[in-house]
């Protein structure tokens, strides 16, 4: 989003760098300074994804200066010290009422960590066309529709504002920046995509069940470009759940899109301008899915509130949003641009406290109370650890993880509707997961990042019944290092987690936590899963129950390892919880907590998820296509049990496993590399491209 102010500046552009959409400055005056001092002399045009680049530097080993792409950069920072037990007591007692506190939030969705992915990089991380599916992508999905029944996924950002989507690209691609067509050489050029794109999605959604956002294009409110919302809602049917009309358009007067005194007044009009275009437009059947304003924090929610714009548009609002970051690293990433810097290492320990999500989610309280008493749910549309792409040391980590996990549950807690988490390109710190750079996907495969250990956590920690309910207990006498949360479901305590910000490798700052539940008798035993590493500072090879997705390049989507799950007996008054420091503890209470345990779903033994065995080439040789049963014997299913693979329902079936397997052995596709792709008649099939 800073491009545009790059842009203005610029005459002559020597290197093009995409700043992509990630690139949040979150503080106004930051904003508005550097818009008006930017020097021309160093502007430079920012536009292309570094990933786009094909000239690629691998990364260096530790003591060199590191060159490469933020996504692989080694950098670590040294974790806080301990803060000792006079600051942090180790042993407390936390009691946890069995029937649900009047505070504790409405009923959330599973779903409700989900992603955001840039519009531009979409390409890299979905794929090629909706036959070259990215397929670690697919068992990403997969691992956490097992957990959730579906996964939310916005697909937009500022590209969306002027993107077109056109019959056909000529060189057959599905999604093009229009350099060609870009007339004024300093405008970021904008997306081309053709329907391919939503084809895609269609067919991702067909495989794991992805329920979808997308943004109508914004720039230009006197000639609404409407078709994504036509052939959105044709193709996509009911997997469209949203369509932004917006992105942050707070941010529109400092990026030159709007006059500078552009207000929350002339984006009302412009909002009813679009209900009245789509209104108008026969071939739009659904006109109940827009989704705003969208605000970053130039404006405050309350300004757009004031508006009248919820009680106007309330019949075409599917959710209202607001977009944040907490902090940016804009200093770091482009030097000599005046932005005043954010030292990682001091800002390393912010992340780790529990007041890191307490102070993020303070000015939405008004906001998510006001969207729920107009029948509407406020969704944090896009966020994630700090604009400018991150820190590495910082958003890479292991402490993210945890305050990926606090942040979640503490937007839970106080009546968020859900938490879509940013995906950018290689040249950011933060992404869940990321793609290896096109050149380098013969022999690299996915990283996997924090957030997306996150995700698993929160995904277990909330379940698939739609019916959780949240609260922030407060534990420790609000201790800001330790965190927990209740989760509730039918009107019974069915979960705990328990976080410990504190990185102490000698285990003395570990926690023991007496949990007990006044007036019931306790269960005999509970489980415990535990997210865990060495240290906040940790990259890569993180733990949840005992599964991991590896370092860098290690994945294929799939978790590695057998999962672990620990059952902690109990007394007739509590149960004894340790909680590594660092690391986090999902609790599953016994079903005999419930009166009706049938309601009750099995907290542990979950069905193993189909996956989905391959990686993805985008550079094919000799590819053959091969019978779909030989292939699915090979993944460790009876090719009939494949064929006969539900792919359009919502269960991966019944069987139950002793966890989250990874049924493929590892060895048995070192020379061979799948291409997932799809027959005209929907039916699956695998081309097999040998190396
Ligand atoms: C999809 O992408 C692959 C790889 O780039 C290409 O070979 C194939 O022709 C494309 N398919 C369609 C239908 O465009
Ligand atoms: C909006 O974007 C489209 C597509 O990039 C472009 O053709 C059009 O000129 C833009 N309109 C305005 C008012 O900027
Ligand atoms: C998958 O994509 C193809 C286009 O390549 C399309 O014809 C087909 O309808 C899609 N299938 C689904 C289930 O969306």
């Amino acid at each position: 989003m800073l491009g545009a102010i790059y842009q203005r500046g610029t005459r002559r552009s020597a290197r093009r760098h995409q700043l992509g959409l990630d690139l949040h400055c979150s503080f106004i005056c930051l904003t508005l300074f550097i818009f008006q001092t930017f020097p021309c002399s160093k502007a430079i045009t920012v536009y292309y994804q570094n990933g786009e680049n094909p000239f690629l530097p691998s990364p260096t080993s530790k003591g060199i200066a590191y060159t490469g792409l933020a996504a692989y950069d080694p950098t670590t920072l040294i974790p806080p010290s301990p803060p000792g037990p006079s600051a942090v007591p180790t042993s407390f007692a936390l009691q946890v009422a069995n029937s649900v506190p009047v505070a504790a939030s409405m009923p959330q969705s599973g779903s409700f960590f989900g992603f955001s992915i840039e519009m531009s990089v979409v390409n890299q991380v979905l794929g090629k066309n909706a036959s070259v599916i990215q397929v670690p992508f697919l068992n990403l999905m997969a691992n956490l529709k097992q957990r959730i029944g579906e996964v939310r996924i916005r697909v937009g950002g500022n590209t969306q504002d002027t993107a077109t989507l056109v019959s056909t690209i000529a060189d057959g691609q599905m999604l093009e920046k229009d350099t060609e067509n870009s007339s004024n050489p300093t405008q970021t050029p904008p997306l081309i995509y053709t329907s391919e794109l939503l084809y895609m999605l269609s067919n991702i959604s067909s495989l794991v069940g992805i329920r979808w956002f997308l943004g109508i294009p914004f720039n230009d409110s006197s000639n609404w470009r409407l078709e994504i919302a036509e052939q959105g809602q044709a193709i996509l049917g009911d997997y469209l759940i949203g369509l932004q009309g917006g992105n942050e358009p707070d941010l529109y007067a400092a990026h030159q899109h709007r006059p500078a005194n552009y207000s929350y007044y002339d984006y009302f009009g412009e909002f009813a301008s679009l209900v009245a275009a789509m209104d108008a437009n026969q071939n739009i059947i659904r006109q109940d899915l827009l989704i705003g304003p969208s605000i970053q924090n130039i404006w405050t929610p309350e300004q757009v509130w004031d508006t009248g714009f919820v009680d106007a548009f309330s019949p075409n609002l599917a959710y209202l949003s607001v977009e944040r970051y907490p902090t940016d690293n804009c200093a770091a990433k482009y030097p000599g641009f005046n932005f005043t810097l954010n030292d990682p290492q001091a800002t390393f320990p912010t992340f780790l406290t529990h007041q890191s999500s307490t102070n993020l989610v303070s000015s939405y309280l008004n906001s998510t109370a006001y969207a729920l008493s107009k029948g509407k749910q406020l969704v944090m549309f896009e966020t994630n650890t700090a604009s400018c792409g991150g820190f590495p040391g910082i958003s890479d980590v292991f402490g993210a993880a945890l305050w990926g996990v606090d942040y979640a549950l503490q937007m839970a807690a106080v009546n968020f509707g859900g938490a879509l988490f940013h995906v950018g390109g290689q040249n950011v710190s933060y992404n869940p997961f990321t793609p290896p750079p096109t050149n380098q996907s013969t022999y690299h495969q996915w990283t996997v990042g924090p957030i997306y250990y996150s995700a698993l956590v929160v995904a277990e920690a909330l379940g698939p019944t739609n019916a959780s309910q949240v609260l922030d207990l407060r534990a420790n006498n609000e201790n800001q290092f330790t965190p927990a949360y209740g989760i509730w479901e039918n009107g019974y305590l069915a979960r705990v987690v328990l976080i410990n910000f504190v990185s102490d490798g000698t285990g003395a700052s570990d926690l023991n936590v007496d949990l007990s539940i006044p007036n019931v008798a306790m269960p005999t035993q509970v489980q415990v899963k535990y997210l865990e590493a060495h240290s906040v500072s940790q990259k890569g090879d993180i733990a949840w129950a005992n599964q991991t997705f590896g370092a860098f390049f290690d994945s294929d989507g799939r978790p590695k390892g057998t999962e672990a799950i620990q059952t902690i007996t109990c007394s007739d008054y509590s149960c004894p919880i340790r909680i590594p420091a660092p690391g986090a503890a999902l609790v599953f209470l016994s079903s005999s907590m419930s009166s009706s345990s049938d309601s009750q779903p099995d907290p542990v033994s979950v069905t193993a998820p189909m996956t989905f065995s391959t990686t993805v080439v985008t550079k094919l040789h000799n590819t053959a296509t091969v019978d779909p049963g030989v292939v699915a014997t090979s993944n460790g299913h009876s090719g009939q049990q494949f064929s006969q693979e539900p792919l359009l329902s919502s269960s991966w079936g019944s069987a139950k496993s002793a966890g989250y397997k990874n049924i493929v052995p590892e060895a048995a596709f070192t020379s061979v590399v799948f291409w997932v792709s799809f027959l005209w008649s929907a039916r699956f099939a695998m081309e097999i491209i040998t190396l």
